[in-house]
């Protein structure tokens, strides 16, 4: 599978242009780092290729056609606050399992404790909140997974370690993977490929 941004641009009401004219395209079993500085449009970006919010122009391809309306979306999109991304007034076992059932093996690899899965969002920290944040969209109809900021929340050993994870999975899913970051080096470490939004940006 192939997902393609193609000469898309973007601005919030009538601000100014954040996005001008980007293409971009990311296959299978790759993993792309897109990479810049905060404020340049990175986590719009990354909505628009999710499917979340429509460019003012150009359009998000998956495998040449436009992304499915309805349904459990191929693309999914981890965010860097998970607090914003789950429904407060679920449990976490009815938040994990919206979109499919993990299993132990996952859970288990994500640290994931038994005992969270009867709890609200408020009694988990950020970073518990992000491993279920992260589980729940590695359903195996997932083709395209968007990490944005996805680890920012995580103390270093537990990044490591949910990285690791990551790359396992998409490795052997051959999912592809886009590693939104302002952090390079991160993006070095993990990614097979990177790009430079400032540069890609026709502003
Ligand atoms: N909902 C919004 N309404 C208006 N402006 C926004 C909104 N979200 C982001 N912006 C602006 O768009 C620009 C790009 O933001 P963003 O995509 O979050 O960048 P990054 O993820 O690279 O930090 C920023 O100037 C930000 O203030
Ligand atoms: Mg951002």
């Amino acid at each position: 599978m192939l997902l393609e941004a193609k000469n898309i641009s973007y601005r919030y009401q009538n601000g100014p242009w954040i996005l001008k004219d980007v293409t971009l395209s990311v296959g299978e079993g790759e993993r792309v780092g897109l990479v810049g500085p905060s404020g340049y449009g990175k986590s719009t970006l990354s909505k628009i290729l999710a499917g979340y919010i429509k460019p003012a122009a150009g359009e998000v391809l998956l495998d040449g056609k436009e992304l499915p309306a309805e349904g459990y979306s191929p693309i999914q999109l981890i965010y860097q606050h998970p607090e914003k991304a789950i429904n407060p007034l679920w449990r976490m076992k009815d938040i994990l399992h919206e979109g499919w059932v993990p299993d132990q093996c996952t859970l288990n690899a994500m640290g994931i404790e038994q005992g969270w899965l009867e709890r609200w969002p408020a009694e988990l920290s950020g970073g518990e909140m992000q491993r279920f944040c992260i589980a729940r969209v590695l359903g195996p109809q997932t083709r395209f997974l968007i990490a944005d900021e996805m680890s920012t929340m995580l103390d270093v050993i537990t990044q490591a370690q949910i990285w690791e994870l990551m790359i396992r999975i998409v490795e052997e899913r051959c999912m592809g993977l886009i590693v939104v970051t302002h952090n390079e080096a991160l993006a070095q470490k993990v990614c097979t490929r990177i790009i430079s939004l400032p540069e890609l940006n026709k502003l």
